[in-house]
């Protein structure tokens, strides 16, 4: 497994906000974190990459507890991408995916032409590429989405974790982020809130639901009615889809 969390906990104060989750992660697969607002996704992400300490379990990179990985080994080999990333607006495009090289450089080394050549893959990767000079304060919403997933591209991570990356993209955008997401040789975890994109472009799905995991497995398996209408509290109509393992949802108003 290239991510393995075993039976995690973690609280604030008295407050458990992910109780007991456990889930895994084949190599080079996406799993979708789905779950309402407040359902401790964003926690669980930050426990995946050690932002944030579990009280009790494990997490695990390729085998390892990342409690015993040191910091400058997980930041070369894990990315996230949080869902209200700030950035110092004084920078241009380039400026910012070129910290995703930090992790991977030494205090005395200097720019090389491998860290020239991933940040103009990351670039050309999220369609960014003619904007490399331009500053961060110009771009939409959008765009700095973009920028930030190609921040953490430019990391060449092995495991890539991306809170709600669709968030301000038109549907387009979403399409290709998500497009690209399920093609790259990295294994993924995404919070996503669009059930139907979550059908689409993830191997498997786990949903979350006060900082439990009710259900867990592909997306035909996970997304039925009857989930939808008690996790989310919408009535939707599911329907097989021609792929294998996926589905689509059809919801219903009122
Ligand atoms: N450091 C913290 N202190 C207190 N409460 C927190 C803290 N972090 C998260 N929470 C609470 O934990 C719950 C889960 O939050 P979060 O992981 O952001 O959920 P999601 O990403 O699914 O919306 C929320 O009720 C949130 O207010
Ligand atoms: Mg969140």
């Amino acid at each position: 497994m290239s991510i393995a969390v075993d039976n995690v906990t973690f609280a604030a104060g008295n407050t458990l906000i992910v109780n007991g989750i456990s889930l895994s992660v084949e190599k080079g697969k996406v799993l979708g974190l789905l779950g309402p607002n407040g359902s401790g996704k964003s926690s669980l992400l930050r426990l995946i990459c050690r932002l944030r300490k579990v009280r009790s379990g494990v997490v695990r990179l390729g085998g390892s507890d990342i409690a015993l990985i040191s910091r400058g080994d997980i930041a070369r080999r894990i990315a996230l991408v949080e869902q209200q990333a700030t950035t110092d607006t004084q920078v241009t495009v380039i400026d910012v995916v070129r910290l995703g090289r930090t992790p991977h450089r030494g205090p005395l080394s200097s720019w090389s032409v491998r860290d020239d050549a991933a940040v103009l893959d990351a670039l050309t990767r999220v369609g960014m590429q003619d904007r490399a000079g331009q500053l961060w304060q110009t771009l939409s919403g959008g765009e700095r989405q973009r920028v930030h997933i190609a921040r953490a591209l430019a990391q060449t991570p092995s495991e890539l974790l991306l809170d709600e990356p669709t968030n301000h993209l038109d549907i387009q955008h979403q399409l290709d982020i998500l497009g690209l997401i399920s093609k790259l040789d990295v294994t993924s975890v995404v919070a996503l809130h669009d059930l139907n994109l979550a059908a689409m472009f993830c191997d498997s799905l786990a949903v979350l639901q006060k900082g439990e995991v009710v259900a867990a497995g592909s997306p035909e398996e996970v997304l039925t009615q009857e989930l939808i209408e008690r996790v989310f509290g919408v009535r939707a109509h599911v329907q097989k889809s021609s792929v294998h393992g996926r589905c689509n949802i059809q919801y219903m108003a009122g």
